[in-house]
């Protein structure tokens, strides 16, 4: 592997968050079973579950119908089969790209059914991928994945899903630029872009490597700095979920050194997570070139911790299965986020702005079998109590891949091909 002494440099700061997450989204949860039985919960479940059932009947007109809000297929619609055929798109192994965080096979994953399930939408087929038709679209161009370690899954995915296509006799390199890491298809003209913001908006976890801080603070109205390494970029996806999940932050308004800025602790995430992207909408309100960028936004990419759900009362560990009940609903995700989410991109909407919601919690959520759990490469020591109960350690917040994000970006592909 050529390319393996820029990524040495680049790899350290994934697992980290990774393992940081795991931590936090059981303090979360921890934190939400506690508070189970007062009244103020029991206010707020009565209205999640007016809303959820106002969104079900939404789902259900739109699910009959088989579309989306502009008339198009419905991609997101639909149910996993089994189709060792034409999955994987590639090979484990032959990626050069391949992080040590997802490379679940060389971490000693022995069964591979994970690989072979493809996505059926209910009412369409998805188009084949071909990583040369989209290199040849994307030619002279710039494509950046913006977020936080998800992004970087899909970011790592598309590259390995384009690999064979790239012919190129300079060597594969991914370099890095500050918060940006970069991929260049040096015959395309075409640069693969991700860069690491977890908030999107300014934070003191904005180190790539070094972002494992005890307490998390937020420059809630400052984007700028991150922003303009990608407002010329002509393609955009953005996530931004898992680091909300912390019960309390601190919220800055001011600069980090200036001695006027003014701190306060918080509890109120969706309010602090609404804030955040009006702060991301209004700079792309007013950056963003319309005739030249396309916009995406990434909905949540669940976890799997918890498995009231399923059959098992257990996390991802030892899953070998996708969730094949249909009408399974998913507790790894907050409903309460997406729509705040949705209704921003609705508002950018009406000031003519499009951003398409790349809507893959629900499908993502039937693989509980497409975490790595205990196969990747875990750079923390890990005690004796915990290698005696794998279930401890698993990592059940990222995908193994080949896996779930190549399905991301196969319905990525179907918008950019389709696009003028
Ligand atoms: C996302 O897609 C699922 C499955 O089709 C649907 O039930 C849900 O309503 C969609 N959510 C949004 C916010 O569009
Ligand atoms: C694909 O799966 C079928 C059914 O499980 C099995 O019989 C066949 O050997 C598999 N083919 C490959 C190429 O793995
Ligand atoms: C993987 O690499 C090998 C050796 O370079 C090649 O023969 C094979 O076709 C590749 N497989 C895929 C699925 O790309
Ligand atoms: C993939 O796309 C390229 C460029 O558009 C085209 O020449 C080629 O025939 C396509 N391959 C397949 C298998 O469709
Ligand atoms: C490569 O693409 C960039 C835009 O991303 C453009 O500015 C530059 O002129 C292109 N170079 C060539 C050689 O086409
Ligand atoms: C916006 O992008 C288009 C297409 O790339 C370009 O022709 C135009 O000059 C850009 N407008 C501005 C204001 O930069
Ligand atoms: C893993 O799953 C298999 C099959 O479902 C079961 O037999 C085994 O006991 C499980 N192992 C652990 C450690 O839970
Ligand atoms: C996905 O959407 C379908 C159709 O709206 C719904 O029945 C199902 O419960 C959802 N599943 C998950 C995991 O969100």
């Amino acid at each position: 592997m050529k390319n393996l002494g820029t990524w040495k440099i680049g790899l350290n700061f994934h697992y980290v968050a990774g393992f940081f997450l795991i931590a936090l989204v059981s303090a979360a949860l921890f934190l939400t079973a506690e508070n189970g039985g007062t009244l103020q919960a029991q206010d707020s479940q009565k209205r999640q579950q007016t809303a959820r059932n106002e969104e079900r009947k939404e789902e259900i007109r739109l699910y009959n119908e088989g579309t989306d809000s502009v008339g198009r297929c419905n991609l997101f619609s639909g149910r996993w089969v089994y189709d060792n055929l034409s999955y994987p798109l590639y090979k484990e192994a032959n990626c050069s790209f391949m992080l040590d965080d997802y490379a679940c096979e060389r971490y000693g994953r022995k069964d591979l059914k994970y690989q072979n399930w493809r996505w059926q939408p209910h009412h369409c087929d998805l188009p084949r991928f071909n990583g040369t038709a989209l290199l040849e679209k994307i030619r002279g161009k710039k494509l950046v994945f913006v977020g936080d370690s998800l992004n970087r899954n899909q970011w790592a995915s598309m590259l390995c899903l384009i690999e064979s296509s790239i012919h190129q006799s300079s060597p594969k390199l991914v370099n890095r630029d500050g918060n940006m890491f970069i991929f260049q298809a040096t015959d395309y003209n075409a640069t693969i872009g991700f860069y690491w913001s977890p908030f999107l908006v300014e934070s003191n976890s904005d180190d790539p490597y070094r972002h494992h801080v005890k307490d998390r603070m937020i420059r809630i109205t400052a984007i700028e700095k991150h922003a303009r390494h990608w407002t010329d970029a002509d393609i955009l996806i953005f996530d931004s979920f898992m680091w909300w999940l912390e019960p309390t932050m601190t919220v800055l308004w001011g600069s980090f050194d200036s001695p006027d800025a003014i701190y306060k602790r918080v509890e109120m995430r969706l309010r602090v997570f609404e804030m955040a992207l009006n702060t991301w909408s209004e700079w792309l309100e007013i950056n963003i070139n319309r005739t030249k960028t396309k916009l995406f936004f990434r909905s949540i990419s669940p976890y799997h911790y918890y498995g009231e759900n399923w059959e098992t009362p257990q996390n991802c560990y030892n899953e070998t299965e996708p969730i094949m009940k249909e009408t399974y609903w998913g507790i790894g995700t907050d409903r309460d986020m997406m729509r705040i989410t949705k209704s921003t991109i609705q508002r950018l909407e009406t000031r003519g702005l499009r951003v398409e919601y790349l809507n893959v919690t629900n499908l993502s959520d039937y693989r509980k079998d497409g975490h790595p759990s205990i196969y990747r490469k875990f750079h923390q020591h890990l005690s004796p109590e915990q290698l005696a109960d794998p279930k401890s350690y698993s990592d059940c917040v990222h995908w193994c891949l080949p896996g779930v994000p190549d399905t991301w970006n196969h319905i990525l592909y179907s918008y950019i091909i389709n696009s003028s």
